[in-house]
């Protein structure tokens, strides 16, 4: 597949943050990608890794300074020459720049003087990014238009766990990818997405779920927004940072999210249940924690749970409705079925006994199923390549709808 980078002017801004050692790696990707990277540092930046790191992965000089003798006007020629301005990563400091008009420097008078799409890949102490200027100023860049991926929780170069990690290379250079291939292509539209497992409880302490890391409904829910849509994204418990700029909510049991979906179905334009939802639940809620003195045999009482696609296949309301389903036998005439029986538009199948397939794993192995009886057979790619054939699959169904 060749990618969207391919022969793109990338302007690479990397700001004084710990985490300037990881552009190294995404200019990695993105030359592996075929574009052509142009590093931008601040003075900042150089004091952790040396310009000679990137100058040599890139292949190219790396720009440092605004006034320079040998060089025409610098800023300008750089602004129009590119197809994308990544900073990454991004200090609180320039993101404040940016978010005030201030130029300084190259990369802040670079960013000013582009009419490119701009992403941010911010990198900071939690303490900096939940201070409400900081997010002030993401906001104001938001309503402008520029693109943010992360922070995400995790580690931080303090040694304590909080939000402000930047996102890993390969998810920036992905985002950054759907950005210069779609962009906008959703705008004004709000899609519902489902992801996670569900938790039905047993006891105080105990419940039933299965093994969905919510990896596939997390990566459609970063696509979309990378595309421009507005997303809701309804997720099970799931260890994964949701991404910053979908409107999250935590549900916990399949009950929950019915509730959840049914609530926002009327302001959507479509939804994505990639969820993988509990079948059943146990018939009694029972208060405390069972005890093992209620025998050496124990029978837990199954009831069904609502079968929440079907339900919205039958209102419907013009929207799309896109299913999953995970299977181990009979996979196309599986989905196939439900995809009739349930009033799809389109269903995502994957045979879960295949390797690299199905739940945990980076990667998936998919056929897409539409309404009108098209099939897509995607071989094995991350759950992100497949989340953007299905976004693509989606701007093929409503291109009628939305013309
Ligand atoms: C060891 C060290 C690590 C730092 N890490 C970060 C960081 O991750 N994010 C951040 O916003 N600032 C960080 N700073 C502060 C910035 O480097 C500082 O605000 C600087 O003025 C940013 O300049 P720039 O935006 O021009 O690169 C760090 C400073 C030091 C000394």
């Amino acid at each position: 597949m060749v990618s969207a980078l391919k022969d793109k002017n990338i302007l690479l801004g990397i700001t004084g943050s710990i985490a300037a050692y990881k552009a190294a790696e995404i200019i990695r990707l993105l030359r592996k990608r075929g574009a052509q990277v142009y590093p931008i540092m601040t003075r900042a930046a150089t004091y952790f890794v040396h310009p000679i790191t990137f100058q040599t992965l890139a292949s190219r000089r790396v720009v440092l300074e605004l006034f320079r003798q040998e060089d025409k006007i610098k800023h300008i020629s750089l602004a129009e020459l590119a197809d994308a301005l990544l900073i990454a990563p991004a200090s609180a400091n320039i993101i404040a720049k940016l978010a005030n008009g201030i130029a300084d420097d190259i990369l802040s008078t670079v960013a000013l003087a582009t009419k490119a799409p701009v992403l941010i890949a911010p990198a900071m102490n939690h303490q900096m990014y939940v201070n409400p200027i900081l997010q002030q100023n993401i906001d104001k860049l938001k309503r402008v238009g520029v693109k943010f991926i992360g922070p995400e929780k995790g580690q931080l170069a303090s040694g304590k766990v909080g939000i402000g990690r930047m996102s890993e290379p390969s998810r920036i250079v992905e985002c950054l990818e759907s950005l210069i291939q779609c962009r906008d292509e959703f705008k004004g539209k709000c899609f519902l997405v489902t992801a996670g497992p569900t938790r039905e409880r047993i006891d105080e302490v105990r419940f039933i779920s299965n093994y969905s890391s919510g990896k596939m409904g997390y990566a459609l829910a970063e696509e979309g927004i990378c595309r421009g849509a507005r997303i809701i994204l309804v997720s099970g418990p799931t260890s994964l940072v949701p991404p910053a700029e979908a409107e999250f909510y935590r549900v916990e049991s399949a009950e929950e999210m019915r509730k959840k979906v049914m609530e926002e179905f009327a302001r959507v334009d479509g939804v994505l249940m990639a969820a993988a939802v509990s079948d059943f639940r146990p018939e009694r809620k029972r208060e405390g924690k069972i005890k093992k003195s209620v025998g050496e045999r124990f029978t837990l009482e199954l009831r069904q749970n609502p079968d929440i696609l079907s339900e919205l296949g039958k209102r419907k309301e013009g929207k799309i409705l896109v299913g999953f389903c995970a299977e181990t036998e009979n996979l196309e005439e599986e989905a196939k079925r439900k995809l009739r029986e349930k009033n799809l538009d389109l269903i995502v199948a994957n045979d879960i006994t295949l390797e690299g397939a199905g739940f945990g794993v980076d990667t998936n192995i998919v056929v897409l199923i539409d309404r009108y009886g098209n099939l897509t057979h995607l071989s094995k790619r991350s759950k992100r390549e497949v989340a953007r054939a299905v976004w693509d699959k989606i701007k093929e169904i409503t291109k009628n709808l939305y013309r």
